[in-house]
């Protein structure tokens, strides 16, 4: 089982990185394939609504999310936090999520999807329901924890302070490993039945 760990954060080693850390230590003594993936660095620009990727199956914009696209269609489950700017997700996670959901064709039906969010003060609700946008509308499976998925800190390390972010993490981690555990043995079973086609724009 594989999963994959999105910082959205600018900081490496930041509050969004000790949170994910949080989760990772759960998921190695489960014994799954854990891969981080840092993007909030980069600079990553939004979607060009191209339609490139509709003919290709790849962004136009050559970067990180043709670099990691592969990533996002191996993983079993992907994990994404990010620090709240203005009660919001990051705008550079925003931007590599909405390019990476957009133009990837991959079996989003069987992946779980978490979305955490990190704050000093405020705004983690809010946050934590844009990240799930991206996996509700491929749907995913959704990994929840013992609280929503938040954790509190201001300067890097702080969140070190909040234990019961920290427990939410370690549930949140347990959650993911049952989630893929189930679907694994569901999809073996009966796969999803799943209608496909339709795409109706609201014009008369
Ligand atoms: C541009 C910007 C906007 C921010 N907006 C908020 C906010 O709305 N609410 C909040 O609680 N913290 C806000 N913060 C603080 C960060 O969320 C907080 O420092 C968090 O720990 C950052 O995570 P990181 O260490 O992984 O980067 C903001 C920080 C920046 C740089």
């Amino acid at each position: 089982m594989k999963v994959l760990l999105i910082n959205g954060s600018p900081r490496l080693k930041g509050n969004t990185a000790l949170a994910l850390e949080e989760v990772k230590k759960i998921l190695e003594v489960e014994g799954v394939d854990v891969k981080v993936l840092n993007v909030g660095h980069l600079p990553i620009r939004g979607c060009l609504a191209c339609g490139h990727c509709h003919k290709t199956g790849q962004c136009a914009i050559p970067d990180v999310v043709n670099e990691t696209r592969q990533d996002f269609i191996e993983a079993d489950a992907i994990i994404v936090g990010s620090p709240v700017y203005f009660a919001m997700a990051n705008g550079t996670v925003l931007s590599y999520l909405q390019r990476m959901f957009y133009s990837t064709k991959a079996d989003w039906n069987h992946k779980v999807g978490a979305g955490i969010a990190v704050a000093r003060r405020a705004g983690t609700v809010s946050t934590f329901d844009q990240l799930n946008k991206f996996f509700s509308i491929k749907g995913m499976n959704i990994a929840t924890s013992t609280y929503w998925n938040d954790i509190f800190g201001g300067a890097p390390g702080e969140a070190s302070q909040d234990e019961e972010g920290l427990q939410t993490m370690r549930n949140l981690a347990h959650h993911v490993v049952f989630l893929m555990k189930a679907i694994a043995k569901q999809k073996a079973e009966t796969p999803l039945a799943n209608e496909g086609g339709a795409h109706t724009n609201f014009i008369r």
